[in-house]
């Protein structure tokens, strides 16, 4: 696969693994097309280009000699900069001329996942707050790999329509799709809409009034492939965040990480949440592999935009303004 160019996402921050995952062995994860070695050292977790100078052998499939990644194939060895330290079949104290290097990404470790940038960082990882803040439980979910346009999952994200029929029973119903004028706010760095209220009836069983709950939303969009949201039931306070990031794998293939953090039911099983939302994202992904095209499309006239979509309208725009082209069309 060919590196995807672009500027914007090449210079962002990608949620790439679960921190929790990566252990004493190097893995391999794909970036844009950019296949990397992560592994972890005394000094923290190292991403280098998956690909070995000498060869071309996949460094991920190597192992660790204390700091260093070996080098399946020759034994050669790296350390965490992506200098070439060791040439196991050179005489002993022979030198290692200093361009034998390979490529190191900036990389670090925050809120249970580990983030790559290709390029140079145009700014830091995500801050996100809620994860700070001992009055919510964070929970990394995911991460779910999606056959489709990781700009597909976002603008799928902005959308409120979708919750009464492909999470319906979940998080709406059919007979409760109507949406509220929605008001699109527009700042430097973001997107978002506030106090949306939709209802969830309890075990909808006919036509008659249900029983529920009116939660409020806020969601917004602070990268092109990241966003978060917050559910509130105003009855009790209770909000539940997801953070949601979504790793360009290839242009029409993406890893989606979520952050699930809640300021209740901390005697509840953390693992009923996960399930929760696999079972959400699971519908989710359904659709989304399902539409054509596969890319997003920034031109306004190529589908059928209704005024209640006003939030993935401004997404689509926002991308364009930002020139992001992997998964746009
Ligand atoms: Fe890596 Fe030869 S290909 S050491
Ligand atoms: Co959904």
């Amino acid at each position: 696969m060919a590196r995807l160019l672009d500027p914007v996402l090449e210079n962002d921050w990608h949620a790439v693994y679960l921190s929790s995952e990566l252990k004493e062995k190097p893995i391999g994860i794909t970036l844009l097309g950019e296949r990397v070695a992560l592994f972890r050292n005394s000094r923290g977790v190292q991403a280098l280009r998956d690909l070995c100078i000498h060869r071309g052998a996949m460094l991920s499939k190597g192992w660790m000699k204390g700091d260093e990644i070996v080098c399946p194939y020759h034994g050669w060895r790296y350390d965490g900069e992506g200098r070439c330290v060791c040439i196991p079949a050179q005489p002993a104290g022979e030198r290692i001329p200093p361009r034998t290097r390979t490529i190191a990404y900036a990389c670090e470790e925050k809120y249970g996942f580990v983030w790559i940038c290709l390029g140079e960082p145009a700014g830091s990882v995500p801050h996100f707050e809620e994860f700070a803040d001992p009055a919510f439980r964070p929970l990394p979910c995911g991460p779910y790999k999606v056959k489709a346009a990781g700009t597909r999952v976002i603008e799928n994200f902005t959308d409120f329509a979708h919750l009464m029929f492909v999470h319906q029973d979940l998080l709406g119903h059919p007979d409760y799709a109507e949406l509220p004028d929605i008001q699109v706010v527009k700042e430097q760095d973001r997107i978002y809409i506030e106090n949306i209220p939709i209802f969830q009836p309890v075990a909808h069983s006919g036509s008659d009034k249900q029983d529920g709950t009116t939660y409020v939303y806020r969601k917004e969009v602070f990268r092109p492939l990241s966003g978060r949201l917050s559910k509130t039931d105003p009855g009790n306070g209770q909000t539940l965040w997801i953070l949601l990031t979504v790793s360009p794998v290839a242009e029409d293939e993406c890893l989606v990480f979520m952050l699930v953090s809640r300021n209740y039911g901390f005697d509840a099983d953390d693992a009923n949440f996960i399930r929760f939302q696999d079972i959400v994202f699971d519908q989710d992904a359904q659709v989304i592999e399902s539409q054509k095209p596969e890319l997003l499309p920034l031109d306004l006239q190529a589908e059928l935009n209704h005024r209640v979509d006003v939030f993935s309208v401004a997404y689509r725009r926002w991308l364009k303004e930002l020139g992001v082209t992997v998964g746009t069309v």
